[in-house]
């Protein structure tokens, strides 16, 4: 399901125009399409079908409440990376046991918390943090359901800054040292060792890297349970692609044809870690635009958000397509320009020589395919109107977040005593 075409002449979401929403809400906004995470999860749930697999949305890819529970009513689980996540999670209406809890390095007060939600499994990434679980799980007269997050070394192929799964990233424990830590886990007091974990990045669009990496990891969990450890659970984690520009990403209906290919025969539980898949291309960022300006043999246009609301060009040098809202006729003179950001840093711009219709002040654009690690990475940098996040579903629509104005966003800051006295 495409979230985002032209009705009469004006982008909509869904049935709903994009401009109905600016002209209520105001700009910049993130706009996104209820129906189309729901498609994005179908198409995987029947992928797997015949299968026991638990789809559980990394939370870290867009954190929004509602964006949660729309794929939670779905029947997604959570993939969360922080205690604050998990407590996303479960505000977001997620039964504890539909939770995973990953990441590199879990403190003793989220590993109490994880443990006294009873969330369905830790991942784990390294001895010291095995020990800290067991130590709390003892503390807590609890047993802690435990995978290991198991480094492939496999290169994903996709950005250096989103790649997890060579051995020289930070993610995980080296595949060689496996069999061992799953010795000592199953002998250790409070830990129950249930699955095997691993992940190898993001934005994953060609199918060997995810088949080279399971290949390793299935037979790795083949041998521990041959070892006398009953794992039950494999989680293949996340990592597949979305389009930007013209990728193509893989269809869930190869990917599972791949996943159940290499898994014949065995019976245990699937657990996937889809975040991006899911709500990418299910989201836009809406801007207006503040002026046209020609300088230096260029031409600028400058919006009211900037890498301040969408931080991905500036640090993965990502892609996103920019359309106007109101559909430019099929003759429309298209002008090359740099779509820039008003904020003071040289890196804040869109993308360069971008073909678009002469746009005056005060007209609207959407930045497509902007519903993943969109909103979750904004900051108050340079105290501007933050963008409010509002959802789809048909005809209708919500704020979900509101824009935070600065007043709100420097509102808890404190002057210490010290420094009351009058300023002249
Ligand atoms: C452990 C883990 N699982 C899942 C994901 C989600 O990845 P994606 O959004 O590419 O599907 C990530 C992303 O960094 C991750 O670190």
């Amino acid at each position: 399901m495409k979230a985002f075409t032209y009705a009469a002449g004006r982008l909509a979401c869904e049935a709903v125009p994009l401009d109905t929403i600016a002209a209520a809400v105001g700009t910049p906004c993130y706009v996104y399409s209820a129906g189309a995470m729901r498609a994005q999860l179908a198409a995987y749930q029947a992928a797997f079908a015949d299968r026991p697999a638990l789809f559980c949305y990394a939370v870290k890819a867009n954190s929004s409440l509602a964006v949660i529970r729309t794929l939670a009513a779905a029947g997604a689980g959570a993939d969360t990376v922080s205690g604050g996540e998990i407590e996303r999670a479960l505000a977001a209406g997620l039964p504890p046991a539909k939770i995973v809890f990953a990441g590199i390095a879990k403190t003793d007060d989220e590993i109490r918390f994880a443990l006294a939600q009873g969330i369905m499994q830790l991942n784990v990434e390294s001895v010291p943090e095995l020990l800290r679980i067991s130590a709390i799980a003892c503390e807590l007269g609890t047993s802690a359901p435990v995978a290991f997050r198991i480094n492939p070394d496999v290169d994903a192929g996709t950005h250096s800054k989103i790649s997890t799964g060579r051995k020289e990233d930070k993610f995980g424990i080296a595949h060689a040292d496996a069999p061992a830590l799953y010795g000592m886990a199953a002998s250790l007091p409070g830990i129950t060792p249930v699955g095997l974990h691993l992940h190898i990045g993001s934005q994953i669009t060609s199918i060997e890297p995810f088949e080279q990496a399971y290949r390793r990891g299935i037979a790795l969990f083949d041998e521990i349970r041959a070892g006398g450890v009953p794992l039950r659970r494999l989680d293949l984690g996340g990592g597949f692609g979305v389009r930007y520009r013209n990728e193509q990403p893989i269809t869930a209906t190869a990917f599972a044809r791949m996943v159940k290919g290499l898994l014949a025969g065995r019976d245990l539980e699937l657990v996937f870690e889809p975040g991006r898949t899911l709500v990418a291309e299910a989201g836009c960022l809406v801007a207006s635009v503040i002026f046209r300006k020609e300088s230096g043999g260029r031409r600028f246009l400058i919006l009211d958000a900037g890498m301040n609301v969408l931080i991905r060009p500036a640090l993965y040098d990502a892609y996103h397509e920019v359309l106007p809202l109101a559909e430019p006729p099929a003759n429309a003179h298209l002008e090359p320009m740099d779509v820039v950001g008003p904020i003071c840093e040289s890196s804040d711009i869109f993308g360069r020589d971008r073909y678009l219709p002469l746009l005056e002040s005060g007209d609207r654009v959407a930045f497509l395919s902007a519903g993943a690690y969109g909103a979750v990475m904004a900051s108050d940098y340079n105290s501007r109107m933050s963008a409010a996040e509002v959802l789809v579903d048909g005809d209708r629509f919500a704020v979900i977040k509101p824009g935070r104005p600065p007043r709100a966003q420097f509102a808890d800051e404190v002057i210490p005593p010290w420094l009351a006295a009058e300023v002249s």
